[in-house]
């Protein structure tokens, strides 16, 4: 049976986004960052400090993800999508997203101003990205024009947490601002340590999480609940 726990204006869900998803009701936005699909191997002589890279091919977040969490998500309400993905996946992305019914569309960035240094035959990985797209009647969001750049920079931080792809919470509270509105329906159906959820908390939206590894989902629910200990009603201070 799914455990599902409820923390503030959170709703959080163990199990597969895939299967578990038509359960959640209606949802005004996704924001997720699910596994990116590339190869973990190789990083030639900086390889031994690399060790987040095994981390991250333990745990099978370099295998991929279905597209059609994002599908659902959209026949449920959501008119804003905004999704992390991996270079290797841009072609998967762009596909979904052309043919998604989102109309408007953004390809934004988080610049990393500490990138791991690269030793193989590729770039330096200094970018990740991510695409917004949105339909009526959402617009983009934010009132003052750092929040709506495309391009938001800082450094790649320490795994807080414990999660090996723990994105920085001033990130992705940018990215709740832009990709949805107050009192709002967040979805992240790729929840990790809840990075998300604490930062759709923070600025008043509700919040819906999926995890499927049982470790990670009470990592995000212990940070959850820290976080809705510490702050107001909604969740920690902006
Ligand atoms: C890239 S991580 C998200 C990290 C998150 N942004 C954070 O800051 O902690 C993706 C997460 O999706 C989870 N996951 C993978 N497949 C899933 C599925 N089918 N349903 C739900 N969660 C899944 C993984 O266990 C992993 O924790």
């Amino acid at each position: 049976m799914t455990r599902v726990e409820r923390i503030g204006a959170a709703t959080l869900y163990l199990g597969n986004s895939s299967e578990l998803l038509r359960e959640v009701g209606n949802i005004d936005a996704v924001i997720t960052d699910p596994p990116y699909e590339f190869p973990t191997s190789g990083g030639g002589i900086f390889r031994q400090n690399r060790t987040n890279m095994d981390r991250i091919a333990a745990a099978k977040l370099d295998k991929g993800f279905d597209t059609g969490v994002l599908t659902t998500a959209v026949a449920q309400g959501a008119n804003s999508v905004a999704v992390f993905y991996h270079y290797d996946q841009v072609f998967q992305i762009s596909r979904w997203f052309e043919t998604s019914g989102l109309e408007r569309h953004s390809g934004n960035f988080w610049r990393k101003t500490n990138p791991m240094p690269v030793a193989n035959r590729h770039y330096q990985p200094e970018l990740e990205y991510y695409w917004h797209g949105w339909r009526k009647p959402f617009g983009v969001g934010g009132d003052n024009l750092a929040q709506k750049k495309r391009v938001w920079e800082g450094k790649v931080g320490d795994s807080d947490f414990g999660h090996p792809t723990e994105k920085p919470l001033d990130l992705m509270k940018k990215i709740v601002i832009n990709a949805s509105d107050l009192g709002q329906t967040v979805l992240d159906p790729f929840m990790g340590s809840g990075t998300t959820a604490v930062a759709a908390l923070a600025h008043g939206r509700a919040f819906v999480g999926i995890e499927i590894d049982p470790a990670f989902f009470d990592m995000a629910c212990r940070r959850i609940e820290s976080s809705v200990r510490q702050g107001n009603l909604f969740g920690e201070a902006a």
